[in-house]
């Protein structure tokens, strides 16, 4: 028997102060369905993750929110880990960055830094807010770009001209925290030297632990030369407070990706597991008979810098081992665009769960994803073609298809052989190559091979016809054993498909009566009982998607656009929760034709309702002159109910009734603003009068 491995996966940890949504989640299936696909080859696969729950952003989110930093990550966890669940995310320990694992890592890895001599400090220039009394990230600076003159942008770089420069050069700076005019300040910093790990950096890249694009990218950095890296925040602070030096925290960059040793540390203590296998040094795997194990990070290319440079150098620095292997994936874009609120495709994970079933999204990422850095496009209207086309109409149908016949016509018994046993070793055969697809992570592949072999069994069932047959006299065995050879090659298929579709491997693993291993699949299923067969997957309908779009922009109304860099919709340490002076940028170009459909009209707010249940929705009964409307609109955060009953409002009038999981909503009502308290609608001495178009 061949040796089986010993693996550690993780992913990236969200920050814990915003939702899950369709971005985040191209990382977490991609990770989940790597974990789940060796489980299934029987080796050991170990997956954990984190919130990541440090740093000035949440900080200030919290304060903004009334509340303490614990309650707001204690409050964030909460609402990923069931996120995660539900999307069939099987994590081994999900854990968080505030943790006393952590400090404890945070602390030693620092201590042992710098007794080697890896740390040292310097006094540097840094943008202070006089106002809020506290040093300010970059991303906390705005002002006009130095190279294009373009107004608000971030203190790094610039959106319009894509130019970066300290934010010492912007003009017109201000702070994003209490608007004041920024100061410079002097304040004492802790650097750790990464230029000490060139060369063992430089080899670990060698070894091919990267992709290659990656590599090309990290080459470039060495050729610019290694930086010293600040890995320390002055306070006020959330975070760990730097062992040695009172009023200095670790930057979140510093203790975050400790936060998977610390989510792994967690789970050994509790399960028995021997932590320090996983992350002994290199060299001293294989000695003294210590199992060789592995670790692999799955990350979006943003982050490569901080899991192929610095990572690896503290981990090394500090007397750990470093990863077998990084894994960058690209960013998402839906329907070919960045992901927008205003377009309802900026997605929050709870909002697609409402509408649709976790598996279709895990079939369609996996069906797009490879194990290159190239951004992957949801296109809603192809989402529900694939999915209703591979799933439904070709793997679910064989299933369908031969089920009945052996459940009502042999008492469930499949027949004591197979008729085409050459076609079921095919499909077998077909498994290594799939296998090999899963394991370099070229899911597009792996699906398409698996498609192509579900194309097969249908072809066998179309052609032996089994509802023709049974009506033909003596032909009985035949048709169980047609039926036979469909489900036995359903059963290969839901193997290879089920570390994407985990609930539906399930489901048929009950109808089946077995358990779906890889390590058996040469083993057809003969003279075997089965159960009833139940629906497996049903067919994604347009309406689902619509409501879905509808639904987040209703729920993301209110909100202002985050920093939706890249295109994947993840915002930066120093932007989660969306500057307060972001900006919505203008949607796609509508025709004229288009533009004329839409009736804008004047509406009165007859009366305006909390919703129960409902975070940010008011239910409003309009009136347009003469004519009522029930509308559920995104305005919670900027009005109390009474203050709208009176006020006019513009309204689209002729949007089809939706259907929402709080009533029936009659339109849209539109209001300006940047979002949060700051949304208006019209007053009543605007001159306007109900049921008036709007031109
Ligand atoms: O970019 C992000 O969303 C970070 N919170 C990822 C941290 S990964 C790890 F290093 F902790
Ligand atoms: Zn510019």
């Amino acid at each position: 028997m061949t040796a089986t491995r010993q693996i550690l996966v993780t992913s990236a940890l969200p920050y814990a102060n915003g939702p899950i949504h369709l971005g985040h989640l191209v990382e977490y299936i991609q990770t989940d369905i790597w974990a789940r696909f060796q489980r299934l080859r029987d080796n050991t696969c170990y997956y954990v993750c984190a919130d990541d729950a440090h740093g000035t952003p949440i900080m200030l989110r919290a304060r903004q929110d009334g509340i303490t930093p614990e309650e707001l990550i204690a409050a964030t966890q909460k609402e990923h880990e069931a996120d995660f669940a539900d999307f069939l995310i099987d994590f081994d320990n999900y854990y968080s960055t505030h943790s006393d694992e952590n400090r404890e890592f945070a602390s030693s890895i620092y201590l042992k830094l710098r007794d080697e001599g890896h740390i040292h400090t310097r006094t540097i220039k840094q943008a202070y807010d006089p106002e809020a009394e506290m040093f300010l990230p970059d991303r906390f600076i705005k002002g006009t770009c130095p190279k294009c003159g373009a107004d608000d942008q971030y203190g790094d770089n610039c959106e319009v001209c894509g130019a970066t420069y300290d934010p010492t050069e912007l003009k017109n700076p201000v702070s994003a925290v209490s608007g004041a005019t920024p100061i410079e300040k002097d304040s004492e910093q802790y650097f750790f030297k990464l230029s000490d790990f060139s060369d063992m950096l430089q080899q670990w890249l060698k070894e091919g632990h990267v992709q290659k694009e990656v590599a090309n990218k990290l080459d470039e950095w060495f050729e610019e030369g290694l930086k010293d890296w600040d890995i320390s925040r002055n306070a006020p602070y959330w975070g760990f407070e730097i062992p040695d030096a009172p009023g200095k925290y670790f930057y979140v960059w510093m203790d975050a990706p400790m936060g998977y040793m610390a989510s792994f540390k967690n789970f050994c203590d509790r399960e028995g597991v021997n932590f320090d296998d996983y992350w002994r040094p290199d060299d001293q795997d294989n000695n003294k008979g210590n199992i060789k194990t592995e670790l692999y990070h799955f990350i979006g290319k943003d982050i490569a810098r901080f899991h192929t440079l610095f990572w690896p150098a503290v981990l090394d620095g500090a007397g750990y081992r470093k990863p077998s292997g990084v894994f960058c994936h690209g960013f998402l874009t839906v329907n070919g665009q960045k992901m927008s609120k205003s377009r309802g495709t900026f997605i929050k994970a709870r909002t697609y769960l409402e509408n649709l079933n976790p598996e279709y999204l895990r079939y369609y990422y996996t069906a797009k994803l490879s194990s290159g850095v190239d951004d992957i496009d949801l296109n809603l209207e192809d989402f529900m073609q694939r999915v209703n086309s591979d799933l439904v109409g070709k793997v679910v149908n064989i299933a369908s298809r031969c089920a009945g016949f052996i459940t009502k016509k042999f008492d469930k018994q499949l027949s004591a052989e197979l008729p085409e046993p050459e076609l079921y070793d095919e499909i077998v055969a077909a498994g290594e190559q799939i296998a090999d697809h899963f394991e370099k992570r070229e899911y597009n592949k792996a699906v398409r091979e698996i498609m192509a072999q579900a194309d097969k069994a249908n072809v066998y069932i179309d052609e032996n016809k089994p509802w023709v047959l049974i009506k033909e006299e003596g032909r009985e065995d035949e048709v169980q054993q047609i039926c036979t050879q469909g489900l036995n090659m359903f059963r290969l298929l839901m193997t290879y498909l089920k570390p994407i579709l985990p609930a539906t491997a399930e489901k048929s693993e009950a109808f089946l009566n077995t358990e779906f291993k890889w390590s058996n699949i040469d083993q057809p299923l003969l003279s075997h009982g089965i159960n009833k067969f139940k629906p497996l997957l049903t067919r994604i309908e347009k309406e689902q998607i619509e409501a879905m779009t509808h639904d987040s922009v209703e729920n993301t109304a209110g909100e202002s656009q985050p920093d939706a860099k890249n295109g994947n919709g993840k915002t930066r340490p120093e932007a989660a929760g969306g500057s307060p002076l972001a900006k919505d940028p203008i949607a796609d170009e509508i025709s004229f034709d288009e533009f004329a459909k839409i009736d804008l009209r004047i509406a009165r707010i007859v009366k305006a309702e909390h919703v129960e249940g409902a975070d940010k929705l008011l239910q409003l009964t309009l009136d347009l002159d003469g004519v009522t409307k029930n509308v559920f609109a995104g305005i919670k955060s900027a009005y109390d109910p009474e203050d709208l009953e009176g006020k006019l409002t513009v309204m689209v009038a002729n949007l089809a009734p939706r259907k929402m999981r709080f009533g029936m909503s009659e339109g849209m009502v539109l209001a300006a603003g940047p979002g949060g308290k700051d949304l208006f609608i019209l007053n009543p001495d605007d001159g306007a009068l109900p049921g008036m178009k709007v031109k």
